[in-house]
């Protein structure tokens, strides 16, 4: 396998900002992967997907490392039931594709989301009321400190609303994803723009839900090609009781979902449409016009633009309505 030197790693975030990587490489299997991490014990290292959820403001001096695997294989199989086991390097809506093609349902509402099947557990992606969480059985992963292979159980994995084992404790290469998937589909009412959007639809096919998921995200959300961008900026904020009370006075028409446990979840969305920011511009650097949690990209090579931007819309939303917006993507 071959490790590059000072790589520009522009074409590697989907912001297109950029930073220098003292080293790079992509290794297309297991051996590989554990290969390098064996042989730089002292590097610090990076794990990239297809860098979708991140952006860089300065150089990264350390070896960061691409998987490039992307083997689909099946490792349980009865009437019911498939279980995949997918290398990490493989393209998220690929493999989505390939599911909905064999009629294996349980991805279809995740189409077309920007990433790859190692980064999906990461962050737990998720979209129109389901997450990559429930489908997902096993994850194996090279430990970038001691360089063993470790396998990790649904619930090892510490899965969280975008959260995760891997999110917080980011010492971990995955590997490869297994998923679990049903061979029988049944369309359930999740989400309203979904519902809205396979109306007159009696019982849709998987292939009708995958269809109707691409042209809601494609009206709404910004081609990174287009416009650089890495989808929602912030997190959906999670308040108590106390704290949703509190927005209710100052803005009573703010949508809130009961998550269960003492907790509400509101739109950052609608918070930072309602502080004035949807569709404005700071230098090269703003929120879509249709949909105010992306932050795009309209030109800048330089990650602290975007970061003294966000900080911007973060003051003014706590000043206006007492909120505290959490970055979802992740910054280095
Ligand atoms: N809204 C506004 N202004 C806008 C856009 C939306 O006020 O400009 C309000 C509306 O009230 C709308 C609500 O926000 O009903 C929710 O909007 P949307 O359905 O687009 O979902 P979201 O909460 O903004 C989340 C995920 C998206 C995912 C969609 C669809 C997070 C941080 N984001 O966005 O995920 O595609 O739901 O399920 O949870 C991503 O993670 O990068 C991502 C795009």
């Amino acid at each position: 396998m071959i490790i590059k030197h000072n790589v520009q790693l522009k074409p590697y975030n989907s912001f297109r900002t950029k930073a220098l990587a003292k080293l790079f490489c992509e290794p297309a299997t297991l051996d590989e992967l554990i290969e390098v991490i064996r042989t730089h014990p002292h590097e610090e290292k990076l794990l990239l997907g297809g860098g979708f959820n991140l952006f860089f403001t300065k150089d990264f001096d350390g070896l960061v490392i691409k998987p490039a695997m992307e083997m689909v294989e099946t490792v349980f199989e009865d009437e019911q039931q498939v279980e995949i086991e997918v290398g990490a390097g493989m393209e998220w809506d690929a493999l989505v594709e390939h599911c909905v093609g064999r009629g294996y349902a349980g991805l279809e509402n995740l189409s077309l989301i920007p990433s790859t099947v190692g980064a999906c557990p990461v962050q737990n992606i998720g979209a129109y009321g389901a997450e990559v969480s429930e489908v997902i059985t096993r994850v194996k992963a090279v430990n970038l400190k001691s360089g063993e292979v470790e396998v990790f159980s649904n619930e090892e994995c510490r899965f969280g609303y975008r959260e995760s084992l891997f999110k917080r404790h980011p010492h971990y290469a995955i590997a490869s994803v297994t998923f679990r998937l049903s061979k029988s589909f049944t369309y359930r009412e999740k989400y309203t723009d979904l519902n809205r959007e396979l109306e007159g639809i009696p019982n849709p096919t998987l292939t009708q839900v995958r269809e109707a998921v691409i042209r809601t995200r494609t009206r709404k959300l910004p081609d990174y090609h287009v416009l650089p961008n890495a989808g929602s900026f912030f997190k959906n904020p999670l308040l108590t009781r106390e704290e949703k009370e509190e927005l209710q006075k100052i803005l009573p028409d703010a949508p809130i979902y009961n998550t269960g446990g003492g907790r509400f979840k509101t739109s950052a969305a609608y918070l930072i449409d309602k502080a004035g920011f949807k569709g404005q511009r700071r230098g090269q650097v703003g929120t879509y016009e249709r949909h105010s949690l992306v932050v795009v990209n309209h030109g800048t090579e330089e990650g602290r633009e975007i970061v003294s931007f966000a900080r911007e819309i973060q003051q003014e939303v706590k000043k206006r309505f007492g909120v505290t917006l959490e970055p979802e993507v992740q910054i280095f």
